[in-house]
């Protein structure tokens, strides 16, 4: 292809803990891999899980975000781990964290226009990727603001019950108030993740949230799936380990979606 590529920018969000942010950052960006499309994961979280799950040392890391972050003069190029690169032409890169991040947030939380420093440093990227996924840490902190400013797109992990629909709520909350004070527009979409599908409340729930947000959910549904945790177990992306597992079946889907919506956008873009 010739030209430069803009890459379509996700962040994975939800200020809960363990609903599925960083196995859906690997997992769909491992998937949307297969389809040959190359791919840029970001760990936006201190505890660095996705750094870890890709079999990345956060503790022996030279460089990470937070040099990208706090210095101007750092390249993103510099720090860009090249992990997968597949026959279809996709490939996977990372750009680490490690709990150097923690000590970044403080300093970004207060100081002016912390919040857009992520999206002016990812100007710098080289402009070979298809897809970025920004995987971000759980709490409604000065990170997840910089997430939400970097990103076109907000997809937000839901595990199918009740009580994560006030969470999704102060969610939607913290993005509108983004969106406002840096007059952006980001779109957003529930995935619904570890769904059960034995318990009746699975289902409930799953109604509510497809009818409270129609036409912002992905229309598949990731299920429970067991493997996941031996992809984690072995530091692979599940899609790379067993791609006719349940959860990696799932997660294809899902990506089938976003590729699809793309090619729409594109054309409809081109017909205007
Ligand atoms: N669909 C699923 N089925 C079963 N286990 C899952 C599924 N998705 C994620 N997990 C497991 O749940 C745990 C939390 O997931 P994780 O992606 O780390 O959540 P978060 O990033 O939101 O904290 C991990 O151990 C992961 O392997
Ligand atoms: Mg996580």
């Amino acid at each position: 292809m010739e030209g430069k590529k803009t890459p379509y920018i996700f962040a994975t969000a939800n200020q809960k803990g363990g609903v599925g942010k960083t196995t859906t950052a690997i997992t769909l960006g491992s998937s949307l891999s297969l389809f040959g499309y190359r791919v840029l994961l970001i760990d936006l979280d201190p505890q660095a899980s996705l750094t870890n799950h890709l079999a990345v040392e956060p503790e022996k890391l030279e460089y990470s975000i937070s040099n990208v972050m706090v210095s101007e003069s750092f390249h993103p190029d510099e720090i860009i781990i090249n992990k997968y690169r597949l026959k279809t032409g996709g490939c996977i890169d990372l750009i680490p964290s490690n709990i150097n991040l923690a000590r970044i947030e403080a300093e970004l939380s207060v100081s002016e226009g912390g919040g857009l420093r992520l999206k002016e440093r990812l100007k710098f990227l080289p402009d070979n990727y298809d897809y970025i996924i920004i995987d971000s840490s759980p709490a409604l902190s000065v990170l997840l603001i910089s997430a939400i400013a970097a990103s076109d797109e907000i997809i937000i992990p839901v595990i199918s019950d009740f009580l994560s629909a006030r969470g999704v709520e102060l969610l939607l909350t913290t993005i509108g108030k983004v969106e406002t004070a840096i007059n952006i527009k980001c779109n957003y979409r529930l995935l619904i993740t570890m769904f059960d599908r034995r318990t009746n409340s699975s289902w409930k729930s799953l109604d509510y949230f497809q009818n409270k947000y129609q036409n912002c959910h992905f229309n598949s549904i990731i299920n429970i799936d067991t493997r996941f945790r031996d992809a984690s177990l072995i530091r692979k992306p599940l899609t790379y380990l067993d791609v006719n597992a349940r959860g990696a079946i799932d997660y294809i889907n899902a990506a089938k979606e976003i590729i699809n919506g793309r090619k729409n956008q594109i054309k409809g873009a081109k017909d205007e």
